[in-house]
């Protein structure tokens, strides 16, 4: 340690102009959960999307469900690096959270879709999750009596088809909304709410670590892709858009809500603990690549 080191730090000169309490401002919850007006709330359409989010009548074994992956109890993420739908064939990546995604820009590790609509008609179909043909699946589904009532009641004078099933399930998933935390609370105004070594984690997150740089707003995402520098054969976004050097290794940025019931971390599900995430933000290893963030 060189002359002085024994004195208090001075202040990082990026923190120079940071008021904690002016930086709460941008972490207020929004006070309603916002829906398409091609698709709005009612109870009977959110019902019915969640009987068919859980049900694994849906998939070819008639063991898988949406909820085998994406599990309430780890904050509807998975505990598994990456889940297997059918057996015998891992998935490449991690099962994102569904927390949240009203307010998501654009879905995927990679970005690809951009309406839930569309996308809960995915994972029925494709083959290394629930691996059953759209109208297959349909047919499975307007058999079963108990179904046709709900869908009259959801979608007055709609068939029960790929439409009226995507639908349904995205108005389910928009009702996943995360709820009060501490964190909430604290910026509320409680300032017993949090301890200070969180506040002061807090002021390091927006300030010295650069977390909300990307990591912004009440849901901690900008809902864009970035390159971490992981050392990985995935290209993310990179794949999408193979001539675009900025789009290499791209994932996208993750809400951190109840981040710490859904370990691993990451599109690869690589990382164990928040620890080591932070680790890898300090230490990496990363590669040194243009497309770095
Ligand atoms: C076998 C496991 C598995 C099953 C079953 C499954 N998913 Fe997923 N889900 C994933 C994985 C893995 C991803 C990320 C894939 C990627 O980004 O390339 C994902 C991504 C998503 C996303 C995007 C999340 C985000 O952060 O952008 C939504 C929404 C979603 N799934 C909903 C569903 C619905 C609805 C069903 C049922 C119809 C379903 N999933 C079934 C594993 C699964
Ligand atoms: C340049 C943008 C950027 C910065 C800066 C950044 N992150 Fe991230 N963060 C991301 C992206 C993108 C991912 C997903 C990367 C992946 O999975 O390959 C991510 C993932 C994470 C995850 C794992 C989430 C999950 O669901 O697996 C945590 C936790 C996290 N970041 C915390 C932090 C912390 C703490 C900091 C500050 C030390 C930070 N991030 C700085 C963009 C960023």
């Amino acid at each position: 340690m060189g002359p002085g080191s024994s004195a208090a730090p001075p202040p990082a000169r990026e923190n120079a102009a940071y008021n904690r309490q002016a930086a709460k401002a941008d972490y207020q919850r929004p006070d309603t959960v916002p829906f398409p007006s091609n698709n709005t709330y009612s109870r009977a359409r959110a019902g019915l999307g969640k009987a068919l989010f859980f049900d694994p009548r849906l998939s070819s074994s008639g063991a898988i469900s949406c909820a085998s992956c994406h599990r309430p109890q780890f904050a509807w993420s998975d505990s598994a690096p990456t889940s297997s739908g059918v057996p015998g064939m891992p998935l490449k990546r991690r099962s994102p959270t569904i927390l949240n995604m009203a307010w998501a820009a654009a879905l995927f590790w990679d970005g690809r879709a951009a309406w839930l609509e569309e996308q809960a008609l995915g994972p029925i179909q494709a083959d290394v999750e629930m691996n059953m043909p759209l109208e297959k699946a349909i047919a499975v589904i307007a058999a079963i009596p108990g179904y046709q009532p709900l869908f009259a009641k959801a979608y007055p004078g709609e068939k029960i088809a790929g439409e009226t099933v995507g639908k349904a399930i995205a108005t389910f998933e928009r009702t996943v909304a995360s709820g009060m935390s501490p964190f909430d609370e604290w910026i509320l105004g409680d300032e017993s709410a949090q301890s200070d070594s969180a506040k002061r984690g807090f002021d390091l997150f927006k300030t010295k670590a650069l977390c909300a740089k990307c990591h912004s707003g009440w849901n901690f995402t900008d809902n864009s892709v970035h390159d971490l520098g992981f050392v990985t054969q995935d290209r993310g976004r990179g794949k999408l858009l193979p001539q675009i050097e900025a789009a290499q290794f791209g994932f996208k940025t993750p809400t951190l809500r109840n981040i710490a019931q859904r370990a691993p971390y990451f599109h690869d599900g690589a990382v164990r603990t928040l620890e080591e995430v932070v680790d890898h933000y300090d230490k990496g290893p990363w590669q040194n690549r243009p497309s770095l963030a």
